[in-house]
């Protein structure tokens, strides 16, 4: 069955990320301020609200359908929206349900969502050095993430360790991530920091281009492009020596726009047609207004006729600002 939601490119909607918080027990120095304000509480959707939005999509033709944040595991009864939502795997409807988490509330939940079909999850991780992880999550212990992994593999989850390349921080510790990760039998996925949301910091000297990193490695491994698709927007290779796999999320030095099957939902009801776009459509209000989806999928409807072709994310010393105003926390990547 396919997808009803198509844009004006012709590109397929069949993959829905929900942001179901913008916060986080996290504070990742790329991704938020030490000191951030919130989407209000009283602005946010509650559980049932969003499981009627997400069934609207997966009535629409979404296939796969991806809990983000902030960090998910740390919204209020998340579990009760999973359990809800696994009905959608059980009649077929649905492909994938999965998570990207930091993995700090894994050990708690692993089961849980094992038992609720999630098959497979992402968990953010840039790097092994305990003092390391500290600095760059500010509030993150590894250990703790760790265990939370352990009992994710036990439970009988795959899982996708994602690390964001950042100059002078990992660029030299990526080999050892990923000799650890293939040897624990997980795909990593590397990602170039995208420009969205004000840090503290200086965007521009953590960037790192991939063409480089890949590079580096490639003097290290044989890296062998293979075509294994997730529907995300990672590139594949098999590293030869480990026998693992490694994806490259390249949006800036290799856009993948053209092959977009996604859309994102925050936990306020605004549909974000593009990562890296302002333009947005308001869903909490038709949902609202009508016991009837009706006025919802026409409100996606129009929505997704306006997607644009793809994001203007620029890194450029001369551009200090961020190229999106926007938090990552709040659409969740
Ligand atoms: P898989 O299902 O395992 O392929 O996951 P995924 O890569 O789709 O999801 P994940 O949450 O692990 O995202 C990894 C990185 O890809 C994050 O940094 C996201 O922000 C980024 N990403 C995902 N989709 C897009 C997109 O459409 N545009 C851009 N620019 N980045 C994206
Ligand atoms: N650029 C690239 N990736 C980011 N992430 C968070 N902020 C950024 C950014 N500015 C990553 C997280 C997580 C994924 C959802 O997005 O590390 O793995
Ligand atoms: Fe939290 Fe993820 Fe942002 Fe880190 S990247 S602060 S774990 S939402």
């Amino acid at each position: 069955p396919g997808s009803s939601m198509i844009d004006p490119f012709g590109r397929a909607i069949t993959y829905l990320r929900v942001s179901v918080t913008d916060r986080c027990d996290f504070r990742c120095v790329y991704c938020m301020a030490e000191n951030m304000t919130f989407l209000p509480k009283k602005d946010l959707l509650s559980l049932e609200e969003l499981e009627r939005l997400c069934t609207v999509f997966i009535e629409k033709g979404v296939r796969k359908l991806r809990l983000t944040g902030g960090e998910p595991l740390v919204r209020k009864n998340i579990m009760h929206l999973v359990r809800q939502l696994s009905q959608h795997l059980k009649t077929g409807a649905l492909e994938e349900l999965t998570l990207t988490t930091n993995g700090s509330q894994l050990e708690r939940f692993a089961e849980e969502l094992a038992d609720c079909g999630v098959r497979r999850i992402n968990v953010s991780i840039d790097t092994l050095d305990p003092e390391k992880f500290h600095a760059i999550t500010r509030w993150g212990h590894l250990d703790k993430v760790m265990r939370g992994i352990d009992a994710a593999q036990a439970a009988g989850i795959q899982i996708k360790i994602n690390a964001v390349a950042l100059k002078g921080f990992n660029e030299l510790e990526l080999p050892d991530m990923l000799r650890w990760a293939h040897r624990r039998g997980f795909d990593m996925t590397i990602i170039e920091t995208m420009p969205m949301g004000d840090i503290d910091g200086d965007r521009t000297e953590q960037y790192l281009p991939l063409s480089q990193v890949r590079a580096q490695l490639a003097r290290e491994f044989t890296l062998t492009d293979i075509d294994y698709k997730t529907g995300g927007p990672a590139r594949y290779v098999r590293v030869e020596e480990t026998g693992g796999r490694l994806g490259f999320i390249t949006p800036l030095t290799h856009n993948f726009c053209e092959s977009c099957n996604r859309v994102r939902l925050t936990c306020t009801g605004t549909l974000y047609m593009c990562l890296g776009q302002e333009d947005a459509a308001d869903l909490r209000t038709p949902l609202r207004m009508s016991e009837s989806n009706e006025l919802v999928s026409q409100a996606i409807d129009e929505a997704i006729g306006r997607k644009p072709k793809g994001h203007d994310f620029v890194i450029d010393r001369r551009t200090k600002r961020p190229s999106i105003a926007r938090h990552m926390s709040v659409t969740g990547g």
